[in-house]
Parts: C-alpha cells; sequence; structure tokens
C-alpha cells in the first residue's frame, strides 16, 4: 500500500471509541443513551458483573434520542448503566474453503465450540443483490439427481425454488437427497428456526457425513432469539455469495423461509411496527425480496437456491407463501395425499413448476414432460370412476392409456432417498417411459 492509501485510510478511522449506557430492557428490546451509531450496526454491551463477558447486540432503531438495541444472545446479565460500545460497522462473519465440511452458528462460529479453521475472510452478513442488468440469464440446467425433478421439473443453474409444504412430508429428507446427488460445487444448508434435536437428525441421517463433506451447515434454531435467526438466514446467503464470487455453482438450501419471516415478525412487534396480515409487520414484506434476490446468476458464478416454505392445511395462499411464490422461479409442492400413499418424494407434479425449464432443455425433453403431466392429469380425472370399476376399457384412448402407463409412471416418480441418478438417465427413462406409450 503507498504511503498516500495509507494516510487516507489512517484518516478515515475513527480515534476514539463511542459509548452509550443501557437506560432499559423490556423483552428482547434495550434501550440505551448513545452510542452514536446507525440501523444495522453492531455494538457490544459489557457486562458489568462479569468481567470480560461482552454481548453483541444490532442495531435496530431508536426511539427519540435513545438507540434501540436486540442482542444476537440472551440478555441475562444486562443490568441498568450497562456500557454499551459502538463497533460502527455491521456484523462480519468469516468465510473460507476451509469451513467446508463444518456446522456453524449463525454468526459464523463452529457449533461444536471448536475453533475456526485459519486463512478465512470477514465478509459482511448484509449485501446488495446483483445488479439485475449484470445477472446472466439461466441458460443450462443444473443435475439434482432426483429423478422427477431432473425430467419433469429440471431446474437451471442459478434458479431459485420454493419447496412448500407442511409439516412432515419430506422436506429435510429432499433436501438432504439434493446435498447428497447435486452436481453443484458446493452445498450451503441453513437450518433456521428448526428444533434442536431435528438439526442432529438432519446432519446425520439426511445429510450423513458424504453430504457434510461437501456442504457448510449454518443452524440458528427455535429457542434462539430472533435476531439469531434473522442471520442464520443472511449468513448462509452470505457464504453462498463468497464462493459465488469465486466462481462457483453454489447450492444454497434454506430450511425455513418462513421461519426466517417470523423472526422479522417478533423483530417488528418488539420495534413497535403495525401488525398486518396474520400479524407479520410490512418489514416482513420488504426483507424477504432483498433475502430471496441476493441468491440466483451474477457475472462470476451462480447460487441455485431452494427455499422450504411451510404451507398450514396446505394453504399456498398464506401471506408468506404467497409473496415468496411471487418473488421465486419456480415452486415445488410437497403434497401429503402423496406421503400418506407412501409415494415419496412426496413432490406433486401437477402442481409445481420449474419457471425456466422450457429454456433450458431441448425439444423432446420438454414435450416428453408435457405428455407425462398429461397422462397423469388424465389418469387422476377419471380416478374414481376407475376406482369404482365404472371406467370402460376402450371408451377413451387417452384414457386406456394413462390406466395402462400408470404403475410405471409411479414407479417412475418414486425413488428411494439413497437411490442416485444422473440427469442423463432420468431423461433417458422417461423417453422410454413415454415413447412406450406411443
Ligand atoms: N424419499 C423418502 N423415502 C421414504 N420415506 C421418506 C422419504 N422422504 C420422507 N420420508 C418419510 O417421511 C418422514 C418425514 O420426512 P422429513 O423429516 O424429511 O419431513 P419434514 O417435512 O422435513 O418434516 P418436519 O416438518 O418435521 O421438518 C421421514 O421420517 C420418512 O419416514
Ligand atoms: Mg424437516
Amino acid at each position: 500500500m503507498k504511503a498516500a492509501d495509507l494516510v487516507n485510510k489512517l484518516e478515515g478511522i475513527d480515534s476514539y471509541k463511542r459509548f452509550g449506557r443501557v437506560k432499559q430492557v423490556v423483552g428482547l428490546m434495550i434501550e440505551s443513551q448513545g452510542p452514536e451509531s446507525s440501523v444495522g450496526d453492531l455494538c457490544l454491551i459489557h457486562v458489568r458483573h462479569r468481567k470480560n463477558r461482552v454481548i453483541q447486540a444490532e442495531v435496530v432503531g431508536f426511539k427519540g434520542e435513545n438507540v434501540i438495541l436486540m442482542p444476537y444472545t440472551s440478555v441475562n446479565d444486562i443490568a441498568p448503566g450497562s456500557l454499551v460500545e459502538a463497533t460502527s460497522k455491521p456484523l462480519e462473519i468469516k468465510v473460507g474453503s476451509a469451513l467446508i465440511g463444518n456446522v456453524i452458528d449463525a454468526l459464523g462460529n463452529p457449533l461444536d465450540g471448536m475453533d475456526l479453521p485459519k486463512g478465512l475472510t470477514s465478509v459482511p452478513t448484509e449485501q446488495a443483490p446483483p445488479n439485475p442488468l449484470k445477472r446472466p440469464p439461466i441458460s443450462e440446467p443444473i443435475e439434482v439427481g432426483v429423478r422427477m425433478i431432473d425430467s419433469l421439473l429440471t431446474v437451471g443453474n442459478g434458479q431459485r425454488v420454493g419447496i412448500f409444504a407442511g409439516s412432515g412430508v419430506g422436506k429435510s429428507t429432499l433436501l438432504g437427497m439434493v446435498a447428497r446427488n447435486t452436481k453443484a460445487d458446493l452445498n450451503v444448508i441453513a437450518l433456521i428456526g428448526e428444533r434442536g434435536r431435528e438439526v442432529r437428525e438432519f446432519i446425520e441421517k439426511d445429510l450423513g457425513s458424504e453430504g457434510l463433506q461437501r456442504s457448510i451447515v449454518v443452524v440458528a434454531t427455535s429457542d434462539q432469539p430472533a435476531l439469531m435467526r434473522l442471520k442464520g438466514a443472511l449468513t448462509a446467503t452470505a457464504i453462498a455469495e463468497y464462493f459465488r464470487d469465486q466462481g462457483l455453482n453454489v447450492m444454497l438450501m434454506m430450511d425455513s423461509v418462513t421461519r426466517f419471516a417470523m423472526a422479522q415478525r417478533e423483530v417488528g412487534l418488539a420495534i413497535g411496527e403495525p401488525p398486518t396480515t396474520k400479524g407479520y409487520t410490512p418489514s416482513v414484506f420488504a426483507l424477504l425480496p432483498k433475502l430471496l434476490e441476493r441468491t440466483g446468476t451474477n457475472e462470476l458464478g451462480s447460487i441455485t437456491a431452494f427455499y422450504t416454505v411451510l404451507v398450514d392445511g396446505d394453504d399456498m395462499n398464506e401471506p408468506i407463501a404467497d409473496t415468496v411464490r411471487g418473488i421465486l422461479d419456480g415452486h415445488f409442492v410437497l403434497d401429503r395425499g402423496l406421503a400418506n400413499k407412501g409415494q415419496y418424494p412426496a413432490v406433486n407434479v401437477l402442481k409445481s413448476v420449474s419457471r425456466v425449464m422450457n429454456n433450458i432443455v431441448g425439444r423432446e425433453h420438454s414435450k416428453s414432460a408435457e405428455r407425462l403431466r398429461e397422462l397423469l392429469s388424465t389418469y387422476y380425472n377419471a380416478e374414481d370412476l376407475i376406482n369404482i370399476g365404472a371406467y370402460k376399457k376402450g371408451s377413451s384412448r387417452e384414457i386406456d392409456a394413462a390406466i395402462q402407463l400408470y404403475p410405471e409412471i409411479i414407479s417412475f416418480l418414486k425413488q428411494g432417498t439413497h437411490e442416485k441418478m444422473s440427469m442423463q438417465d432420468s431423461v433417458n427413462t422417461l423417453y422410454q417411459l413415454i415413447g412406450r406409450g406411443e
């Protein structure tokens, strides 16, 4: 660095520390007089009675002259008068290739309490989405290794897809399969607002050591303060962005974006925002596109993303589901009815859409996929008649074809958790299946 640059840098550095004092704590909201800071800045609250203990908190708003902070951890030891130190910058996390294979918390620290590996770079957790004019269009498929997705709902490299599902219909299992089978360079998996028990289950059972080796898992469980759950999503996105800027094709999976929205609702309500639909505050709807637009392609690499959305009682018009579906480039609907029948992965092909598929696959591929949907839909429309024996063979050629192929279609759609298939094989199997019905 040149001397002139160094002088410039030195002049830019704040030469004194800024402090404030805690005035009031209500629930998770800390009000302090000072320090001078702006929204999003990280502050350190020094706890008097415990030596060397600092609580990290973030500036979330202002009330008159006072600063409103929210802590990343519990507020237990904070007392009136506790010292609040401004860092004058937002939270940064450490990231690098050495992080691959690790499980970290929302602040980027290893969950097992060990030290972080060496040689990592600091990056802010909040970043602007790529410039829309510089985003290359999605032009090629990315293999996810799940037969029905690769063949019927082909995902593009850099596409963002929502997985809409109720509880217990196979979200985690599906994400685990994708993480193990995909051709992406690495996975970043964010577990937001899950129960603590599920985290270990996911890592050991669904992801397995094979999946973990090529993944970074970011965990913010449901018992953690709302801000940590929010940060978990931002941290995972920032990690994916870091690798995208290295020119890699990253797979980001977030389970769930609904819990992220709920965390923002908690923060919003605590700082006095008005509740709107289902108690969600306006900032939730402002924050969702900010988060979801960060993934996708940029000039250097890509982030293909899967976001799970919880839909109670399969209500797809629930406000979060509706907003997320509008932002993303596709939605896969997991159907409880299929899961009950033991048809896993329980993706309902007829209700699911990959909006970029027709731009990235060949004509024969898209025609065959369309034909399979037609046959399946014909079968379902006639299913009641067929089941009660009211359909007479020969009345309709189309229904006959659908009945004949139905068992094969179902076994094509089904896939065991540890069954792996390449995209090429999946598409060839689809061709054979459709060819038989011609
Ligand atoms: N591909 C599959 N093959 C066989 N069984 C499956 C498959 N996927 C899911 N299941 C069954 O469904 C159960 C629930 O799956 P999973 O835990 O993935 O659901 P979830 O949607 O993540 O649930 P939660 O809402 O509790 O997080 C599993 O325990 C398993 O029995
Ligand atoms: Mg799950």
